[in-house]
């Protein structure tokens, strides 16, 4: 039983803060369990489908055949982006990064969506297919435009993940690396009050629209603290090189007291059941791609920092291994954080709609420490 404090209390990074409630995911930092409306996510990652996740967190139950079917459809019938959009990523520069385009696309996107500011649940509902549909649609022809290369349509026949990497890659995927993806889908897709979910919160609150709650949390998702680190940590393995230079590099760091990207978590102390799941699929993945090396640098990192820091509950995050899971579906690195956010899409739009069925505007104090009586002076006297 949380027993609440008598008045307002200071809490930085709101780290000892319960803001609201959830139905969505389950976490218990302490045993390391993740689930899903109570559905663990070893077994989502197993058995589900990104899709089927999706249903499950925005309907709180797991669906029946015909049900799944039916958002798979709504879901598919929104692929496609409105034309003016195809102009507007030739626009972009090619040079651009990734996260900032997909801030950029998304908060467009909003400009052709006539439901825009209707909050009515059911306009939401529509909103959230169309935001969850057309991210994929966004980040691929992005990378075919900055390649050179002709924009690639969505194809209505493929799930999200195959859509995704038949876009990407002007080619349809393995059966392989397109369920890699799927998986990766379904273990990013919610993770409770996370700083971009709790940002899209606080828009939502204000009885803002969907979109702008969604180009919050993509905002917010991006930095190397949270979204960003998967990215980071392909930086550290490439920066790292080879085996021989693990420890060196790993212990120097900690020595100048850096942190370790892919390391550490607010809520986990105990392994990310997320790292666990991804640690073996990363190892299957490399093996079969040539690209194992990756993986034993990653692991010898862990071997490292486990002695290191391991007793402190400084363990793997769910961006450790994506990172070489990423690499190994055949990603370029600056796209890995977009992955993240196409999967927590459902997660965002999710938590916003649960957010209104019972909203309240999120509006924290603050301490001021500044002075008080202060003379106003004319500047010509100052
Ligand atoms: C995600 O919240 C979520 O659910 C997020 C997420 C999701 O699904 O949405 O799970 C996804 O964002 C995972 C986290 C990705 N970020 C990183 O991998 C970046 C590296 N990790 C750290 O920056 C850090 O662990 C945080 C930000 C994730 C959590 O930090 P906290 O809870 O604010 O704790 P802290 O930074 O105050 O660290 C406590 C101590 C410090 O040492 P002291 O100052 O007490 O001596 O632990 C140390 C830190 O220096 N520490 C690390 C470390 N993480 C924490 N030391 C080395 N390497 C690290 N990675």
């Amino acid at each position: 039983m949380t027993t609440m404090p008598s008045g307002p209390v200071l809490d930085k990074g709101l780290a000892n803060t319960i803001a609201s409630d959830s139905r969505m995911s389950f976490i218990d930092g302490q045993q390391g369990i993740l689930e899903y409306v109570g559905v663990d996510i070893d077994s989502l990652a197993r058995h589900s489908t990104f899709e089927e996740t999706v249903f499950l967190l925005w309907n709180c139950r797991l669906p029946k055949k015909s049900e799944l079917d039916g958002l798979v459809a709504q879901i598919r019938a929104e692929y496609d982006i409105p034309a003016p959009m195809w102009d507007l990523i030739r626009a972009v520069p090619k040079d651009a990064v990734p996260m900032h385009v997909l801030r950029t696309l998304v908060s467009a996107l909003s400009m052709f969506d006539p439901e825009v500011d209707d909050a009515s649940p059911e306009a939401n509902q529509r909103k959230a297919v169309r935001l969850l549909a057309k991210t994929p649609t966004l980040i691929a022809n992005f990378d075919r435009h900055r390649k050179g290369k002709p924009f690639v349509k969505p194809d209505a026949s493929l799930d999200m993940a195959a859509n995704f990497l038949k876009m990407l890659n002007g080619e349809p995927a393995t059966a392989t690396m397109a369920r890699a993806l799927d998986v990766c889908l379904i273990l990013h897709a919610d993770h409770g009050f996370n700083a971009s979910t709790f940002a899209a919160l606080v828009t939502i609150s204000t009885l803002s629209d969907l979109y702008s709650a969604i180009t919050t949390a993509i905002g917010t998702l991006k930095g190397p603290l949270h979204g960003g680190a998967n990215e980071a940590v392909m930086h550290l393995l490439d920066e790292i090189g080879d085996m021989s230079n693990v420890e060196s590099v790993i212990r120097g760091r900690l020595e100048r007291k850096e942190k370790i990207m892919g390391f550490g978590h607010r809520v986990y102390k105990a392994y990310d059941p997320r790292a666990t799941y991804l640690k073996t699929f990363a190892k299957k993945l490399a093996e079969d791609t040539g690209n194992l090396k990756l993986y034993e640098m990653s692991s010898k990192i862990e071997e490292i920092m486990a002695a290191a820091v391991g007793a402190r509950g400084i363990l793997p995050n769910v961006d450790f291994y994506s990172a070489t899971t990423y690499y190994s579906i055949g990603l370029q690195v600056d796209l890995f954080t977009p992955m993240f956010a196409m999967s927590r899409i459902a997660g965002w739009v999710g938590h916003c709609i649960e957010q209104l069925a019972d909203n309240k505007l999120i509006r924290p104090r603050c301490e001021y420490t500044g002075p008080h009586g202060v003379k106003y002076v004319p500047i010509d006297d100052r």
